[in-house]
């Protein structure tokens, strides 16, 4: 079989490499004048960032701080992707991108409540999920743009804007929403709003990333990129939907200051640990890693920042001895939910071992909203809407987001086979349902905690594809 090799100026940038930004926009568009917005994309796709161009940017990124500059370079990163609305309106065969079933088709907004576990409320016209408004209309399309600073950010929307005739008497788009991003200031950057370093794991994809760091196995192309080894679709996708990939949005709002104050009031009792310390131990066990990012399976029950500034050392792990225990990590804790090693790789026979391959996602995230305030902190209560835009990328919604979703994070029996008596519980950063979990007491871990409150909430989202330079060109525009 010839290798499968991977077209880095037909695959979009922010799929494989991440467009480079401190600042993100999100805007979602439908389409209203189909014949126009097809001319109009043809002199958009131009603007179109792909890996190859990542690649070139971060090599200038490098020589610009060898030269001992200290401010930012001005860059700007551009991609599109469509929702099946979107392909519907275009007139566009998208079969090959799933059947009548699949996530993709459903779309997001049935998604939410039929299968995520979002909270919705019933109407004459069905169960609605409780988002934002911008999100409960549908949507056919999202341009993202990142960018080093806001003046960069702002120029370039005007500019794609004006290409789709946007507050002209002729527009082909209209613009639903825009959501914009900051990497948070200071030492917070790169952390996400409830202070822990996020961005750590991803999967590492052969034939792209040629020096992986020692951690979870890479991933083949075709988990990331339509049409490669590894697409369970592969045979099937149309020429047009080959190197392309799923993009997940989620508008995901963190309660900080009640997750805070959860963790202050409920300190874990071990050893010698200060309350404090013992409320960073919580903390850290909801999650799975301190908030240096060093992980708990690592370096249990106290915080290691050089373990978690080590490239080589920091996703090492493999939660190994672990299958029946929740002794250093809780089973629901976020990461060992959201990838569970050694849960289902080291599972013994006749249920496991199972991989854990296809079940990968490439997470792409960026936070938005205000700092905590004064006041929120002394109230303990969130005033200002701050969190996380969720975007992951992947081939299989139902085997990637969904599935770690619905058949992970909101599942209190996972992982499956452990023969401990108590109940995991659910994630208990994302899981929906009945929100409890087990394992947080190291001292104690078939203790429960009930009633665990929201600390994080849906309020919009949708499926998208992105794809390829040579299919937006040849079949999207015209
Ligand atoms: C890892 C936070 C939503 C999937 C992490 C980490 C943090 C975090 C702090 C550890 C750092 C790292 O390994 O990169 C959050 C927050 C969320 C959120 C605050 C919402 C506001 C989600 C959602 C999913 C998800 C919705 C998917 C359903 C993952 C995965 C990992 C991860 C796959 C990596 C696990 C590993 O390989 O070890 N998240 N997350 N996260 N999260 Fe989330």
């Amino acid at each position: 079989t010839p290798p499968d090799t991977l077209d880095l100026d037909n695959i979009q940038g922010d799929i494989l490499s991440g467009l480079p930004k401190k600042t993100q926009s999100y805007i979602f568009f439908q389409i209203v004048d189909v014949t126009k917005f097809r001319a109009d994309l043809a002199r958009f796709v131009p603007f179109v960032k792909t890996v190859a161009g990542v690649l070139k940017d971060r090599d200038l990124i490098k020589e610009h701080k060898k030269k001992g500059h200290k401010t930012l370079i001005p860059l700007v990163g551009v991609n599109i992707a469509f929702s099946h609305l979107g392909f519907v309106k275009l007139g566009i065969d998208d079969s090959s991108l799933g059947g009548a079933t699949d996530p993709f088709i459903i779309g997001q907004f049935k998604d939410s409540t039929q299968n995520l576990g979002d909270a919705g409320t019933q109407t004459t016209s069905g169960l609605v999920p409780n988002w934002d408004p911008a999100f409960v209309q549908p949507l056919h399309g999202v341009i993202l743009i990142s960018g080093e600073s806001h003046e960069t950010l702002h120029k370039k929307k005007l500019e794609i804007e004006c290409i789709f005739g946007v507050r002209t008497i002729q527009p082909s788009i209209f613009e639903v929403t825009s959501l914009r991003g900051d990497v948070r200031p200071g030492v917070e950057s790169g952390h996400e709003h409830f202070g822990f370093l996020d961005g750590i794991s991803n999967p590492a994809v052969t034939g792209f990333d040629k020096d992986p760091n020692p951690g979870p196995v890479p991933v083949n192309p075709g988990v990331i990129v339509t049409g490669h080894t590894g697409d369970l679709d592969q045979a099937t996708r149309a020429a047009w939907a080959v190197d392309g990939s799923f993009l997940v949005f989620r508008y995901l709002f963190q309660q900080v200051p009640e997750f805070n104050d959860f963790l202050q009031k409920n300190p874990i009792a071990f050893q010698d640990l200060t309350p404090e310390e013992g409320s960073d131990l919580l903390g850290a066990r909801l999650v799975g890693r301190w908030k240096s990012g060093a992980p708990i399976d690592l370096s249990p029950f106290k915080d290691d920042p050089m373990l978690a500034a080590d490239p080589k050392r920091n996703n090492d792990f493999k939660i190994e001895g672990e299958i029946n225990s929740q002794f250093r990590c809780p089973f629901a804790a976020h990461v060992r939910r959201t990838n569970p090693r050694n849960d289902l790789e080291a599972l013994p026979p006749p249920v496991g071992p199972i991989s854990v391959q296809k079940n990968r996602i490439l997470r792409r995230g960026v936070q938005f909203g205000p700092e905590l305030t004064k006041e929120e902190k002394t109230t303990a209560k969130t005033e200002y809407g701050r969190g996380l835009l969720f975007a992951c990328y992947q081939t299989s919604i139902t085997n990637g987001f969904q599935f770690l979703q619905k058949a992970w994070a909101n599942n209190p029996k996972f992982p499956l086979g452990q023969t401990q008596p108590e109940e995991p519980g659910l994630d208990p950063l994302i899981g929906q349902g009945v929100r409890s979990m087990s394992g947080t007491d190291p001292n104690n871990e078939e203790k429960v905690i009930n009633g665990m409150p929201d600390f994080i909430i849906p309020r919009g989202g949708e499926y998208f594809f992105s794809p390829s330079l040579k299919g937006l060109r040849e079949t999207l525009a015209s």
